[in-house]
Order: C-alpha cells, then structure tokens, then sequence
C-alpha cells in the first residue's frame, strides 16, 4: 500500500534521512523504534509531505505520489498524528473530533464523532468535555482519535505514548488496536516504547542517524538482542 523506497530527506540544508526503504501493506501494522533524534518524525512528515524536502520513491497503491502536495495525501487516506498534538484546547472532545472529518456535512461528521468515542473507552465519557480540561493521557487519546476520525487508509502515529503512565499505555494499545482491525486501517507508529509497539504492530524497523539499521517481525527483533543494546539503550 505504502512503499518508501530509498528515500533522502532535508530540512533546508541539513541532510536527516539516508536511503530510507519501508512498506505497509493494506491493513498491516508497522512500527519504527529509534532513539530521540534518530529521525522518526522526520520520516512521518516525509511521508505526508509535512515540512522536509524529500528525494526519492514514495508510492501510494502502486502510483507515484512524490510530487502530491499534504492535502492531496490525507485524501487518498493517510493521516497523520503529529508528536505536537494540536488539539484544540477550547472546543469540546466532540467538536475536537467532528472537526477532523471533512467532505460530509458537520450533521453526519457530529454522528460519526460520536460513534468514534463511543468506541474508545478512554474518551466515552468526556465528549463535551473542553479539550484543555482532559489529562495529558486523554489529550493523546483524543489526538489519535481525531486521526481514525478521518477514516484513513493508513495512520501514522508519533509516540503517542511520549510521556504517559503505563497503565494509560496499555488502555492506548487495546483502542487502537480494536480500531485498527475493526475499520481495517493500517498502522505506521513510531516510538521509543517497545512494550507498546510490540503489543500494537507485527512488524519492526529501527532507525538510527537517520538510516534503516533493521527490518523484521518482532520474533527476529528478539533474535538479535544486540539491535536493541546497540540502537535503542539509552
Ligand atoms: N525543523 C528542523 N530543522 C532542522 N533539523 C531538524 C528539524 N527537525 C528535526 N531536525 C533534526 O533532524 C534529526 C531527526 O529528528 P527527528 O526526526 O525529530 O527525530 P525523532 O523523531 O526520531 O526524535 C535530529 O538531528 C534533529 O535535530
Ligand atoms: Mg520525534
């Protein structure tokens, strides 16, 4: 579904990803682990076309999509949870939501808004909430939601975990995944928690300096300890 093949990645003159190669397949569910600074966020704002100047292959169900502007992208169905959140302190979880659905009427982006927390024990309860009223868990919660909100094909999610308590943690990993496998949306997650990327995906990359240093199913990640001693300790 999405192929990333050998791409290269700058902001203005500072040269961040080198010979970047991943793919996600329709309904797969990936996950990136890199260390602060190994080009994470990076890779997700490239994908999305968010920010960086990128060379090399991009495709999007076997077509090119290097030269489709971010817009265009979110509307073939890529959505993107970036690590700043952006949600909107003054509006209600629902308001939050419904505004992330665009293309249908604010009457059916409402319902569905509804639908989606209602789907998600974390939010539930709190839909006229005000945004800035929420825990930090919570915000994180309603910013991943906002993105399944959007009905994508593919989310990529930045740590959204960064942060949060560890029974938290493991609420997150059980919506998501209910989510993901009932609406069939592929995942691309970056992050440092491997707990929680181990429980949410069935393939692993890790990135370091901005290069692919692995590429397996969590089995072969646990068959090589030294990936994880050598790119990930802190
Ligand atoms: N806007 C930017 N301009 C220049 N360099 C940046 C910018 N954002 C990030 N970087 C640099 O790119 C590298 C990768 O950063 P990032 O992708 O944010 O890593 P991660 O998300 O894995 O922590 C770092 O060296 C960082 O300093
Ligand atoms: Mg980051």
């Amino acid at each position: 579904m999405l192929d990333v093949a050998a791409i290269d990645a700058f902001y203005a003159e500072s040269h961040i990803l080198h010979q970047v190669s991943l793919t996600v397949a329709e309904r797969q569910r990936v996950a990136v682990l890199g260390r602060n600074g190994a080009g994470k966020s990076t890779l997700l704002k490239s994908i999305m076309n968010a920010g960086t100047t990128v060379r090399g292959g991009l495709s999007w169900r076997g077509a090119s999509i290097e030269k489709t502007k971010a817009h265009e992208r979110a509307r073939k169905g890529i959505a993107l949870v970036p690590e700043d959140r952006r949600i909107y302190t003054h509006m209600t979880v629902l308001e939050n939501i419904s505004f992330a659905r665009f293309g249908v009427s604010r009457r059916v982006a409402l319902k569905e808004a509804r639908d989606v927390i209602a789907s998600i024990p974390m939010l539930s309860t709190l839909g006229e909430r005000m945004g800035g009223e929420l825990s930090g868990g919570q915000q994180q919660m309603l910013a991943v939601a906002r993105g399944l909100a959007a009905k994508p094909s593919l989310l990529l999610l930045d740590e959204p975990t960064e942060g949060l308590a560890p029974v938290i943690v493991e609420q997150m990993a059980t919506d998501i995944l209910a989510r993901c496998e009932a609406e069939g949306i592929a995942l691309l997650l970056c992050e440092q928690n491997v707990w929680f990327a181990r429980k949410c995906t069935d393939h692993v990359y890790v990135i370091d300096t901005g290069r692919i240093v692995f590429g397996g199913s969590w089995g072969d990640f646990d068959g090589n300890p030294e990936i994880a001693d050598k790119y990930l300790a802190v």
